[in-house]
């Protein structure tokens, strides 16, 4: 079979300490047979202070062209306060490789009390104001966002699909009632697709209406569709039912493959200044999004048993300090990477 490429962005803070221990996983997929190779890339803020450059046109192009996916850490630093280096490099990889759909999934891995709960968001990852556009002038600024009908029927069909295929509901977030035009496409293109899909039990709700729900009792929900801003916020907040920002994975993907590389794995966390260089980050995130990565590639033996690894971790008592325990990213990568089958 042919080499997968895989292209490293660790980035800024704590992304190449979790980064570091993700590279491992990749070594281990190889030593069971994968075919892959890896590109390790320097963009981040260093970089860009060093030399000006946030991601150039070449590396894109080799990134677009020549690698089947990329693992990201996390963009973002004290030192860039405009974050312009994180967009030019993190929002343009999701947008001009049309990664439209965000995988989010939360499910428990530390052990908890309360209902069972297994929410899974799919967020548009390349539209609504993310699209940068807008002004600012004296008293008065604009941020437009932008829908488009192809992308919102993509996330929308990837969102059904999965719901059907887990035979469970599907709830678009929304503010139809403000965003008359933007929410207002939303609402025809689920309305549109609750036709092709009549078997999945789907509904829209008010965004607002829905985090309050969500919060009395996440458990009757099980996949969330939503655009790039709701997803962006929903996503965290269900990370804070299953242990915080240093548990939550995701994937993103372009269903419509347009180019070779058409998958991101990257923790839904950020550069986390408060951590960095401390050796204190979860390196959870990384690896679970580095399972969803696997998955995608076809590899679906390696995700399951890098998702048991970190599950049984977390089940003999493994925590960094997010999650009240001791442990440092290292010992806490090594305590996943020992219970992996050789
Ligand atoms: P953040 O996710 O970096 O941190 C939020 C909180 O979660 C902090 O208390 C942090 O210590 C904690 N946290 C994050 N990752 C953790 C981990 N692996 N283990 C334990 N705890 C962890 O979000 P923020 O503070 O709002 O943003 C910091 C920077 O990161 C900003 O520049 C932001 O733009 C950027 N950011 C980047 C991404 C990304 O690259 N995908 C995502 C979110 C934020
Ligand atoms: C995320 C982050 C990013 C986003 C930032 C860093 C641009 O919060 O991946 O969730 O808003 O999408
Ligand atoms: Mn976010």
């Amino acid at each position: 079979d042919k080499t997968i490429r895989i292209a490293l962005i660790p980035g800024d803070g704590v992304g190449p300490e979790v980064m570091a221990e993700a590279v491992p996983c990749l070594a281990w997929a190889r030593s069971r047979g994968r075919n892959l190779e890896t590109l390790p890339l320097p963009y981040g803020a260093d970089h860009f202070l060093r030399t000006g450059e946030t991601l150039p046109g070449t590396a894109f192009a080799e990134l677009r062209d020549g690698c089947d996916a990329i693992l990201f850490g996390a963009v973002g630093d004290p030192r860039v306060p405009d974050g312009r280096h994180a967009e030019e490099i993190l929002l343009r990889l999701r947008q001009g490789l049309d990664l439209t759909v965000n995988f989010r999934p939360c499910k428990p891995r530390v052990p908890r009390s309360g209902p069972a709960l297994d929410i899974e968001v799919f967020r548009e990852n390349t539209e609504g104001p993310y699209c940068l556009q807008g002004s600012t002038e004296p008293g008065r600024a604009i941020d437009l966002a932008v829908h488009t009908e192809p992308a919102v029927r993509r996330l929308l069909e990837a969102a059904f699909d999965h719901a059907r295929a887990r035979g469970c509901t599907l709830t678009l977030a929304h503010k139809a009632n403000v965003l008359k035009h933007g929410h207002g496409l939303w609402m025809r293109v689920f309305q549109d697709l609750q036709r092709t899909f009549p078997e999945v039990p789907a509904k829209g709700m008010h965004a607002d209406a829905l985090l309050c729900a969500l919060v009395q009792d996440p458990s009757p929900f099980g996949v969330i569709a939503a655009d790039n801003y709701l997803g962006d916020l929903i996503s965290d907040l269900t990370a804070a039912f299953v242990g915080g920002m240093g548990v939550a994975p995701s994937l993103s993907w372009a269903p419509h493959r347009p180019h070779r590389c058409s998958a991101l794995a990257e923790p839904v966390h950020g550069s986390a200044p408060d951590l960095a260089g401390q050796g204190l980050a979860n390196p959870v995130g990384m690896l679970l999004s580095t399972a969803l990565l696997f998955r995608h590639l076809g590899w679906e033996p390696e995700a399951g048993a890098l998702e048991a690894a970190v599950a049984e971790a977390l089940e003999a008592g493994a925590r960094t300090r997010d999650l009240g325990g001791n442990l440092g990213t290292v010992a806490m990568g090594a305590a996943i990477r020992d219970r992996l089958p050789q």
